[in-house]
């Protein structure tokens, strides 16, 4: 067989883990060829392609990023060309077949996976694998990159409690996850955040400013807030950047800012926020990050050389597991607000903005 792969959407860690276990596991295990796409779904409209070999993935286990190249506004099926934005699905298709191409694998959050779901529809067979440090994506238990997001987050929080103690501040930390709160929660908890905000549970900041004066009643003289980068203000949520491309979608950041100016009026303590961008999708994966990434690539081949097409590598409980690709798509995973991770910090005291 000969495997094309790619990977789409923002950079992850574990991309090169993927890769590298792919390339290992079809050469090494079942003598087939792999071909890697440049760019994303870019490298399959303009061609742009090379075949991979053990020495090409030698020594990228624990890099960050992607030797690949990704992208995340292009789309084959609204490409834009000089002329205009395209349907240039054809041309993709044509491309995979000039390489040889008998199975694709998209690595890839929702936005990669549609797209693949989409080439499905028109006959090309894939195989999915999901990653993303949101941990959003339907169909799987865990992306993979999202235990070093939260790892980064959880030691920001951590190192913000030096500066919160010292001076009596309150300190705000904005994380990323688009409109999904995992990264806030679990690095909130992790940390031992005082404040969680999330996307997905409504809050107020009169109600977080009384939870600071809570904490100043019993003695604390300092707060720590991890707000997500998608929770609503008023209803509303924040952009850094509203962008005028309908292929593109819009830049969420600043809320941290808003959250520390009202906490700050409304209480009276000084307080200070970090942004924490794009430090949390940089740099090395952690073990577990490595390790799910690597069986996510051994079991997307083994699937393809089982003659699976359509379907996603899944994390199920603690098996790796085929699912459906339409199960995963436009299937968001969102923090249940009775999620147990919400009633256990509840339990110990954080407050999330809502009482
Ligand atoms: O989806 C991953 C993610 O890092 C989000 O958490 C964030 O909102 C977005 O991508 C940032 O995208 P960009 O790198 O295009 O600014």
């Amino acid at each position: 067989m000969r495997l094309g792969i790619l990977t789409g959407g923002g950079d992850c860690p574990g991309l090169n883990a993927v890769i590298r276990a792919v390339v290992k596991t079809a050469v090494l295990d079942y003598g087939f060829e792999v071909i890697g796409f440049l760019d994303g779904f870019k490298g399959v409209v303009e061609n742009m392609a090379k075949p991979l070999s053990l020495e090409d993935v030698s020594g990228i286990l624990p890099r960050g990023g992607t030797i690949l190249g990704t992208s995340n506004r292009d789309n084959p099926f609204k490409y834009r060309t000089p002329e205009g934005i395209r349907d240039m699905s054809a041309q993709a298709l044509e491309n995979l077949s000039s390489w040889g191409i008998d199975l694709l694998i998209t690595v890839g959050g929702d936005g990669t996976q549609a797209i693949a779901l989409k080439f499905m529809e028109k006959g090309l067979k894939v195989i999915g694998i999901p990653k993303t440090i949101d941990n959003d994506l339907g169909g799987t238990d865990q992306t993979f990159g999202f235990d070093t997001a939260r790892a980064v987050a959880t030691e920001a929080v951590d190192r913000l409690h030096s500066t919160a103690e010292s001076h009596h501040r309150i300190m705000v930390l904005e994380v990323m996850g688009r409109d999904a709160g995992w990264i806030a929660l679990h690095a909130g908890l992790a940390g031992g955040a005082d404040i969680i905000l999330l996307p997905e549970i409504e809050f107020s900041l009169e109600k977080a400013a009384k939870a600071v004066e809570r904490r100043e009643r019993m003695g604390k003289r300092f707060s720590i807030v991890v707000v997500a980068e998608g929770a609503r203000i008023g209803g509303k949520k924040v952009y850094l950047m509203k962008v005028d491309d309908p292929t593109q979608p819009m830049r969420l950041g600043g809320v941290g800012r808003v959250v520390a100016k009202t906490l700050q009026d409304a209480v009276g303590l000084e307080a200070r926020y970090t942004i924490l961008g794009h430090l949390q999708r940089g740099g090395s994966p952690t073990p577990f990050d490595r390790i799910l990434a690597t069986r996510f690539g051994y079991h997307a081949v083994k699937a393809a050389a089982s003659g699976e097409k359509g379907k996603m590598v899944a994390l199920k409980g603690n098996e790796i597991r085929l699912v459906d690709l339409a199960e995963a798509v436009g299937n968001p995973r969102r923090v249940e607000p009775n999620h147990e991770l919400v009633l256990t910090a509840r339990a110990i005291g954080v407050s999330f903005g809502d009482e």
